[in-house]
């Protein structure tokens, strides 16, 4: 049983939580804005996105720290002394963030969290993007060439996969707020028509991200450059 295939084993598990989970959220989102129906059952259905949500976020934020250590036996990402655990220790307080925003989700704790886990997806973007360019310019810190580049491609397709991700986050934690001020004002045109508008452009970007998950899957199984 090599350490390469267990990590590939809980990756690709990592992935099937996070694309079946936008899926789930997807269909949920219907319900959230639908105006027929009344305010809580409106809200249970919220709470049932963000507990099949709290996976695809877990997922993803996995799916990084594996990517890397078997980069590392793939030998495309140097063995730098350390680098393995201090990736480990780093996911570990990421995902204690991630459900920490979870467990308080609603509640004001819960939005300051969500928004340091964004905070930190703001510094982590560009560097993905930065080592995946250089990487494909034969700078590393990756190893590129034929037969390499899908490790690159992957790691800059995933950064522009949390791009999307942020503002799929920004439209969940906009609910929390629009729901307050349904709970406070009562049926109120504005607030649905807020609703409404960014769960329409979180569709639309939920299919961009579809085929981006797709795609990344697509290159760490044909490796095609
Ligand atoms: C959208 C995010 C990602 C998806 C959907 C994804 C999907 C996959 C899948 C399905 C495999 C298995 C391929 C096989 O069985 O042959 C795989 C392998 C792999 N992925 Fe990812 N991955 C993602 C992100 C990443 C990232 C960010 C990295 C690097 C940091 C990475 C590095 C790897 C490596 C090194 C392998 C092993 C290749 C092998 O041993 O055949 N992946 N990926």
């Amino acid at each position: 049983m090599s350490e390469l295939l267990v990590l590939k084993w809980v990756h690709i598990l990592a992935m099937v939580y996070w694309l079946g989970g936008e899926w789930g959220v997807f269909q949920t989102s219907y319900k959230v804005i639908n105006r027929s129906l009344s305010l809580d059952e409106r809200r249970r259905h919220m709470d049932t996105a963000y507990k099949i949500d709290i996976l695809a976020r877990t997922g993803i934020i996995l799916l990084l720290p594996l990517g890397l250590h078997m980069g590392v036996l793939w030998t495309i990402v140097p063995r730098w002394p350390g680098f393995i655990p201090l990736v480990w220790i780093l996911t570990a307080a990421w995902l204690a963030l991630c459900w920490a925003a979870f467990f308080y989700r609603e509640t004001d704790r819960g939005i300051r969290l969500t928004k340091i886990d964004e905070a930190i997806r703001f510094v982590l973007i560009p560097l993905l993007v930065i080592v995946s360019i250089s990487s494909l310019l034969g700078h590393g810190p990756f190893k590129a060439g034929p037969g390499m580049n899908w490790y690159s491609w992957k790691v800059l397709i995933y950064a522009g996969m949390l791009v999307i991700g942020l503002k799929l986050r920004f439209i969940m934690r906009e609910w929390t707020v629009m729901f307050r001020r349904l709970d406070a004002e009562g049926s109120n045109p504005e607030v649905e028509g807020r609703l409404e508008r960014s769960i329409r452009v979180g569709r639309t970007l939920a299919y961009f991200y579809w085929v981006g998950i797709a795609s990344v899957c697509f290159l760490g199984t044909v490796k095609p450059v």
